[in-house]
């Protein structure tokens, strides 16, 4: 098993990364959704298919080569990885989850999976694209890591995993892109072990980015006139094919009907700046009020 060691530092490139990735809306991105929209899948395979097409790398979405293969390259997705997203660096307690089965789910290119690896849990990664397996697989063989299970298995139906069999359930960015995101909840919480605890962001609704590019998108761009409501719009400027925004008290709901405790919640963005300008400590106190993700920390009862 490879040394405890804590998570990669963010690059120097992070903040025009994060920005990068926020800037959804691309030709790219665009044709995509009118391909996936033409087509005549279900829901849940328009959502795997976009992410098939376009991974999640931490690359511009416009870029030839978006996905890492060397060593370095690795190192520099979980730099942007870290990097962009610098609550779960400053949150996640790696090095307290040695010895203890870890589950994420929507692994992406295999950051969080390889870093819960390298902290010395035992860890099982799942991801409803085979591109995601490939990149984490790819990952963790070049980091040497051999605890590190990965799966193609979709949340909605974790029909794989034993009931109560994790200590801490992770998932960044990933169960509001499913069709049913609820589904995904009930399977979090039949997966996690009595008093297991886990972490679940999703895209916040009361967020600056939800409220100005909607409105953007609706009434300057004229989507109102196709018919198109804020929850619809969404598809112009977010990644991936479907997603739900929610309110802290609406995803504490969907949690406990599922079986799960929110202990508490908090709202972040990623590292870029939400406005221009505005002074680090104004910024900040923004960020924690209507950033872009919201993160539920979970427990599950021990009764
Ligand atoms: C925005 S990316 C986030 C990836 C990674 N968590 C990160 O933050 O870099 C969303 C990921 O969720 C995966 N995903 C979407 N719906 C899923 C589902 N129903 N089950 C499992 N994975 C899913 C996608 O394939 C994609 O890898």
């Amino acid at each position: 098993m490879s040394s405890l060691n804590p998570p990669p530092q963010p690059s120097p490139e992070s903040d025009d990364q994060a920005r990068a990735i926020e800037k959804w809306g691309t030709q790219r991105t665009t044709n995509l959704n009118h391909e996936i929209e033409a087509s005549d899948l279900a829901v849940n395979e328009k959502n795997r298919v976009w992410w098939e097409n376009l991974p999640m790398t931490y690359a511009d979405w416009e870029s030839q080569q978006r996905e890492p293969v060397t060593a370095e390259d690795f190192d520099r997705t979980d730099g942007f990885y870290f990097g962009t997203n610098p609550y779960i660096r400053e949150q996640v307690d790696f090095t307290s989850l040695a010895g203890k089965q870890v589950l994420e789910i929507g692994c992406g290119a295999g950051s969080a999976a390889c870093a819960f690896a390298r902290a010395g849990a035992h860890v099982t990664a799942v991801d409803i694209t085979e591109q995601a397996v490939k990149l984490t697989r790819r990952n963790a063989e070049l980091k040497g890591i051999t605890n590190l299970e990965v799966l193609r298995m979709d949340a909605e139906k974790l029909d794989g995993l034993a009931d109560g069999r994790f200590d801490f359930v992770y998932s960044w960015g990933v169960l509001h892109h499913s069709s049913n995101p609820e589904r995904c909840y009930q399977q979090v919480a039949r997966v996690m072990k009595p008093g297991g605890t886990g972490l679940i962001m999703v895209y916040h609704r009361n967020s600056m980015r939800y409220w100005l590019k909607g409105l953007y998108w609706l009434v300057v761009k004229g989507k109102v006139l196709q018919g198109h409501s804020f929850p619809s719009v969404q598809r112009f400027y977010t990644d991936g094919y479907y997603h739900k925004h929610y309110s802290a008290s609406q995803c504490a709901e969907s949690l406990h009907q599922a079986g799960l405790v929110t202990e508490r919640t908090a709202v972040t963005h990623m590292s870029s700046r939400m406005i221009p300008f505005v002074p680090e400590g104004l910024r900040q106190w923004l960020k924690s009020r209507i950033g872009w993700l919201l993160v539920a920390h979970v427990r599950k009862s021990d009764s």
